[in-house]
């Protein structure tokens, strides 16, 4: 019997019931569209299949569709001059669609999608692939599943212009191979900006034509394995072979292979701080004169007291009172707008610890010279000089958010990371930001039970990634771009850890970029993420389930008795623990309230469930753990 299921709208997740041959799915699409209306039945994709490109430059995002569905069906699907699944660019623009919107309508005819862009053809393309079930994103031939799409009629566009990620291929060096493997990821959630944080005091990743010892010295030092931070510093003999940069060439196929799939790539030269790889190269560079530099391999250089300003152990920062610095930054700025044709040249300009130059004759001659009043002002100086630069090569200046401190440069525009209130005090003196705040969007924070996750100093769950909201009340959201999440790599040494971190918390960024606000839903975001997670599984590509893991907290009660706390980041989970030392399974006591700890306990092992399977890994914790997360009364 057919039982036919007309929704507008709303993103539960529904269970289709069409026929007995029909299984069920979920709609399971993220970011969240704008609208849709699910019809009965569904589209059924054939040998016979193709993908018609209707001209305009649609046929490169045919092409890309038509890889798509042929990689895991093994059909031979091609872009053709007719089709059952049809790309077309509207005659008359649709401006409610904008530059990267949509229209999808998917019937058992066949699928049209409409865009005023191929942008918005390709995003479309990205929402149909979701359509279809999970098979559809494995790299081999699937045998087995009915290529079957729902039938849908979906109106879609991006909240935000700028969706970005930031991939720190400086800490650690990322192939080629795996930046693209990283766009490829990021476009299937609609991100478009990626932004490349080159350079670094453990690495400069981009060939300087004119400058040539940044890679021959700066690119490489000797391998550390161990954990960050705890290592020894290279040795003046010790061979420096771990590292790696990219050529002009591959920095022109990378923008090439982004720009195809829709993605400006923003470049970053992350100075005045930050600086160590440059100076390794060009030592004279710095305010500190007599300083030995090697590339940094990951030993402390920096002090961060707890509730103190950090200050630096060796000068990283190049210096503000040296001509030279600036006729070797025309250099760089020079070659990098050459090959970046995006707008904007991210500067860095975060974390200059000037306790250094508070010390240097160089620097207390410039302050008198220029009559600068602080060191802030000082950085000031050197950003609004570095502004002119990037401005005479046709490019606009981004920065962290502490170029503000001293005085932003006229043109400047700001990237927020310690929070939103940069961003904000920089929109309302009237510069371009992007958000990109720890709170929300700091991708390299741990994200689940810490104990188990990679040592990181801060963590982010899920659920509070999902809260990002890139526009701040009472901000005018002209000068808002957008937000993105940062991926930052000094703990991250190969790519199967990137992904681990970036999945699924960057669809979380995703769908605060793109979804409009009032449209999300963190209980359907959870459902859906889920749904994701066997696409992941069958795409090869690596995710946290870490929003199984209990938040796990104690506390003591009035007669001093440990109490555990746990809580969640959603309620449909089951926990289930154990107090005996033995590994617990759902039918162990379920944790329903704060659980007062008996004297003799010395673990609480605990595992999640979710409509009766568990889903979550077992985690044990010892009571002296507890003890040290207890507020003391
Ligand atoms: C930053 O995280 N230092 C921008």
């Amino acid at each position: 019997m057919k039982k036919l299921l007309v929704i507008t709208g709303s993103l539960c997740m529904l269970a289709i019931q069409t026929n007995a041959q029909i299984p069920a799915r979920t709609f399971t699409v993220i970011p969240a569209p704008v609208s849709y209306t699910l019809k009965s039945g569904f589209y059924t994709l054939k040998p016979t299949s193709a993908v018609h490109a209707t001209g305009n430059g649609t046929e490169k995002v045919a092409a890309m569709l038509a890889r798509s569905l042929s990689t895991p069906t093994g059909y031979h699907i091609l872009p053709a001059k007719s089709g059952d699944i049809k790309l077309q660019l509207l005659a008359k623009k649709d401006t409610a669609l904008g530059e990267e919107g949509y229209h999808l309508q998917s019937s058992a005819a066949g699928i049209t999608i409409s865009a005023n862009t191929p942008a918005g053809l390709f995003y479309g393309s990205q929402t149909l692939l979701q359509l279809f079930p999970k098979e559809i994103e494995s790299k081999t031939v699937v045998k087995g599943p009915s290529w079957q799409a729902f039938a849908i009629d979906i109106k879609d566009k991006p909240r935000f212009g700028w969706r970005g990620l930031m991939f720190d291929v400086s800490r650690h060096f990322f192939t080629k191979a795996e930046v693209k493997q990283f766009i490829d990821d990021m476009v299937k959630y609609k991100f478009n900006l990626l932004h490349l944080h080159l350079t670094d005091d453990q690495g400069w990743r981009i060939e300087i034509k004119s400058l040539p010892k940044l890679t021959e010295v700066g690119a490489w030092r000797p391998l550390r394995e161990g954990k960050w931070a705890n290592t020894p510093a290279p040795a003046p003999d010790e061979p420096k072979t771990y590292g790696g940069f990219y050529t002009h060439e591959d920095i022109r196929e990378l923008v090439q292979y982004a720009k195809d799939r829709f993605v400006n790539i923003l470049p970053e030269i992350d100075i005045p701080g930050h600086s160590m790889a440059m100076l390794a190269a060009y030592p004279d560079l710095s305010a500190t004169p007599g300083t030995q530099y090697t590339v940094n391999a990951g030993e402390k250089f920096m002090e961060w007291p707890p509730n103190a300003h950090f200050y630096a152990l060796k000068d990283n920062n190049l210096s503000p009172a040296n001509d030279k610095v600036y006729e070797y930054l025309d250099k760089v700025f020079t070659e990098v707008a050459q090959l970046f044709p995006f707008e904007y040249i991210h500067m860095g300009g975060d974390e200059t610890a000037k306790n250094l130059w508070e010390k240097s004759e160089e620097i207390k001659n410039l302050m008198q010279r220029e009559n600068l009043k602080s060191l802030d002002e000082v950085q000031s100086y050197f950003v609004k000089k570095v502004e002119k630069i990037i401005s005479s090569k046709g490019k606009k200046l981004m920065g962290w958010d502490e170029i503000l401190e001293g005085g932003l440069a006229p043109g400047a525009s700001v990237m927020s990371w310690r929070g939103m209130k940069g961003g904000i005090a920089a929109a309302k003196q009237n510069h371009q930001v992007v958000m990109s705040p720890t709170d929300f969007a700091y991708l390299d924070y741990f994200q689940g039970e810490r104990s188990m996750e990679p040592p990181v100093y801060a963590g982010l769950r899920l659920n509070k990634a999902y809260q990002f909201d890139p526009l701040p009340p009472d901000v005018d959201p002209k000068m808002i771009l957008g937000g993105q999440g940062n991926l930052w790599t000094e703990q991250l040494q190969n790519f199967r850890a990137v992904q681990y971190m970036l999945w699924p918390r960057a669809m979380a960024i995703a769908e605060s970029v793109w979804t409009p606000k009032e449209r999300k839903n963190w209980n359907g975001f959870i459902n859906r993420v889920e749904g994701h997670f066997g696409r992941m599984d069958a795409a090869g590509t690596r995710y946290a389930k870490t929003m199984y893991d209990p938040i796990i907290g104690a506390k003591y009660d009035d007669n001093g008795n440990l109490v555990l706390v746990l809580t969640k980041e959603f309620e449909d989970m089951d926990i289930h623990f154990s107090i005996d030392e033995s590994n617990p399974d759902q039918y162990y006591r379920k944790y329903s309230e704060p659980f007062t700890l008996p004297k003799d306990v010395a673990n609480v092992k605990m595992v999640s469930y979710r409509d009766g399977k568990q889903v979550g890994r077992q985690i044990n914790i010892s009571v002296e753990e507890l003890k040290k997360r207890a507020p003391k009364k």
